[in-house]
């Protein structure tokens, strides 16, 4: 079963076994995942499930589309070279995925 550790931004962790086929934003939500807003549903148009994702594993998830990118200009907490938008992030059978959570989504 796919898991993702989500650690806040005082870094607390909380391991949550996610469903395959959903997004990383959408485990967090349901979970009741702090740190996470999610304003738009997923629709990228709010960019407020900004995550970081653990370095050595960014090379594992797919290629960000344009629209992310650009998205990750309108963080609330400036963007760094691993962030990425949690709703873009689809979840995979065997994901043992580590993001951590910006101090403010808003
Ligand atoms: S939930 Fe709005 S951009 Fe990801």
């Amino acid at each position: 079963m796919p898991v993702i550790h989500y650690t806040d931004h005082d870094g607390k962790t909380v391991d949550i076994n996610a469903k395959t086929g959903d997004s990383v934003m959408e485990t967090a939500v349901r979970n009741g995942v702090d740190g996470i807003v999610a304003e738009c549903g997923g629709s990228l148009s709010c960019a407020t499930c900004h995550v970081f994702v653990r370095e050595d594993q960014l090379g594992e998830l797919p290629e960000m589309e344009e629209m992310e990118d650009e998205m990750l200009y309108g963080t609330s907490v400036d963007r760094e070279e691993n962030s990425r938008l949690s709703c873009q992030i689809k979840v995979t059978e065997d994901m043992d995925l580590y993001v951590t959570t910006p101090e403010t989504q808003t």
